[in-house]
């Protein structure tokens, strides 16, 4: 059988830069509050006229480019994103048009709504089809721009989200690539992480905004109590189900949530601090782009090699989770 693997990863921060201290100047929370709380510094904020499908085409040319590949090379694109431009056409389908495709026979593109574990389950897909042979290159896109559905005036949530893009190219893989993914969901759930207007059940009127349903609404501590659950539960199956154990790992790579959760996760696995990548002190939680933005990171500072094993565990909206182990 075909083994998948990321032959090239990449991604893309918005230029402008929002700082705790600027925050502070917006809602009555402190540098401090915000740190000891949940590690995050600052974060990066969409320009007025971008949106998601611009930050994704950006990421995708990058990882195109690295890879030595042209937008035509890739059989199938999708995108996870809790921000699409619209509700439809997919943001997916935006970015094959920004990349260059006209013609009606242009690659399947399609938006995957998992919250902040989408890349996780981009990445499933994209493996069982590049192993199954149904598509031969696969771009996975994990995007956001969550500053655009936030309520400045609410500090329980402002402070803690930022934008930006990371995409992946899966294909075919010399070594052994991706050696497993776990996902799961907790439906029951899904009502303590919401965007409740604008959709089916309550669309937009001016009752809604008025009720300021059109932004992000959050139960922290039930989402707090269900990542470190989930967490453990994604890492359990993904180590159980590879044969490794967390000795095996070199690299720890987790949703970039809240460094206690960051923490509490790492102590669970036995995995020490230095083995753990560390993104949101400068990103915040940019949702579905937070782990290959982490990675990307991380391989800028030269601190991934080739061979090294790295475990991915997310949870988000939905409420989801899923945990993947790569060999890079
Ligand atoms: N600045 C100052 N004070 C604040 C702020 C702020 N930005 N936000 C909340 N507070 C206050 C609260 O009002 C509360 O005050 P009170 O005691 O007078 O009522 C106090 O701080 C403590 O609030 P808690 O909610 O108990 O604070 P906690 O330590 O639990 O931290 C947090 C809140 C950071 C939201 C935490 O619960 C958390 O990280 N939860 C998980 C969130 C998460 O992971 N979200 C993403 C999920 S999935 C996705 O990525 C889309």
């Amino acid at each position: 059988m075909k083994k998948a693997g990321i032959i090239s990863l990449a991604s893309y921060a918005p230029e402008k830069v929002m700082t705790n201290f600027d925050l502070e100047k917006m809602v009555e929370t402190s540098d401090e509050w915000i740190v000891t709380r949940t590690g995050i510094k600052q974060r990066h904020i969409v320009a007025e006229d971008q949106a998601t499908s611009d930050i994704s085409t950006i990421a995708a040319k990058e990882a195109l480019k690295k890879a030595g590949l042209e937008a035509s090379d890739i059989d199938c694109f999708i995108l996870a994103t809790a921000t699409p431009d619209m509700l439809f056409p997919s943001t997916g389908c935006l970015v094959t048009a920004k990349l260059g495709f006209t013609g009606v026979d242009s690659p399947p593109a399609y938006d995957i709504a998992a919250g902040c574990t989408g890349f996780v389950y981009g990445l499933a897909q994209a493996k069982a089809y590049v192993e199954s042979g149904l598509y031969k290159r696969v771009m996975v896109i994990g995007a956001e721009s969550l500053s655009r559905i936030l309520d400045w005036t609410d500090r329980n949530t402002c402070v803690l989200f930022g934008d930006g893009a990371g995409a992946a190219i899966v294909s075919e893989a010399e070594g052994s690539g991706i050696l497993g993914c776990e996902l799961g969901s907790w439906g029951a759930g899904g009502m303590h992480l919401t965007l409740p207007a604008g959709g089916s059940l309550n669309p937009a009127s001016q009752e809604t905004i008025d009720k300021r349903m059109h932004y992000v609404h959050m139960d922290g501590n039930d989402v707090f109590k269900f990542a470190v659950r989930a967490m453990g539960i994604g890492c359990k199956k993904i180590l159980d189900k590879t044969g490794l154990t967390a000795d095996d790992i070199d690299w720890f790579v987790p949703h970039q949530a809240n460094i206690r959760i960051i923490d509490s996760a790492a102590k669970r696995l036995g995995i020490g601090m230095e083995r753990v990548l560390v993104s949101l002190d400068e990103l915040g939680n940019t949702s579905a782009a937070s782990i290959p933005m982490t990675i990307d990171k991380a391989q800028q500072k030269g601190k991934i090699k080739k061979g090294d094993k790295l475990l991915m565990v997310a949870f988000g909206a939905g409420l989801t989770w899923g945990a993947s182990i790569i060999e890079w």
